[in-house]
């Protein structure tokens, strides 16, 4: 059995999703959410889902263990981040190398790096008067939206889109997609 912990800072409809795909499938437990943000609203579809939600501050994971040591308490194998505003550091990269993938709401590499986080990316998508956009599911390292590009899907981006309607045809590739290619990496497929 393969053990993921979520890692998500705001809503979580992606983390929500991905629960739901694995749902039924006795290879994958999801038996840990873990945010930066206690308000986040992935806290209470946490709850409905019956997992256990944590917070940690900025401050726990850039300069304690307490976050990696959750994890190991846990058995966690790998890693997935959907919606996670933080650089995730160093010893947790070190304890799980290759194990830790994020989706970013835009074809990386345009798009990316700090501050680059949901609305703030469809925004900067309408402004430049890009014509496509898209997902990227990557391995994370050190840099933000750098690691190793596993998946990219596309949508058009029309000239009256507003970043709104950017953003709906993203969540529509990421739910479509991100489950199903971690459980490709997961299992090799
Ligand atoms: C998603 O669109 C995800 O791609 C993006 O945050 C959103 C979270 O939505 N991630 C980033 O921008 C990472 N740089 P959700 O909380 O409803 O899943």
């Amino acid at each position: 059995m393969i053990r993921i912990a979520i890692l998500a800072s705001g809503s979580g409809s992606n983390a929500e999703n991905i629960v739901n795909y694995f749902k039924g499938n006795d290879a994958v437990a999801i038996p840990l959410i873990i945010s930066n943000k206690k308000d986040a609203y992935v806290h209470e579809r946490a709850k409905k889902l019956n997992i256990e939600s944590v917070t940690f501050s900025k401050n726990d994971f850039e300069t304690t263990s307490l976050v990696l040591d959750r994890m190991k308490e846990n058995d966690i194998d790998f890693i997935v981040l959907a919606g996670f505003l933080l650089k995730v550091p160093e010893n947790i990269l070190r304890a799980y190398p290759d194990k830790i993938i994020n989706i970013h709401p835009a074809l990386l590499p345009k798009h990316g790096g700090k501050g680059m986080y949901g609305d703030n990316v469809h925004k900067a998508v309408v402004e430049a008067g890009d014509k496509e956009s898209g997902i990227t599911i990557h391995y994370v390292n050190e840099n933000y939206d750098e690691g190793a590009i596993v998946f990219q899907a596309k949508c058009p981006v029309d000239k009256d889109d507003t970043y709104e309607d950017v953003a709906k045809k993203v969540h529509a590739l990421e739910y479509t997609h991100f489950p199903i290619v971690i459980d490709k990496i997961l299992f090799n497929k």
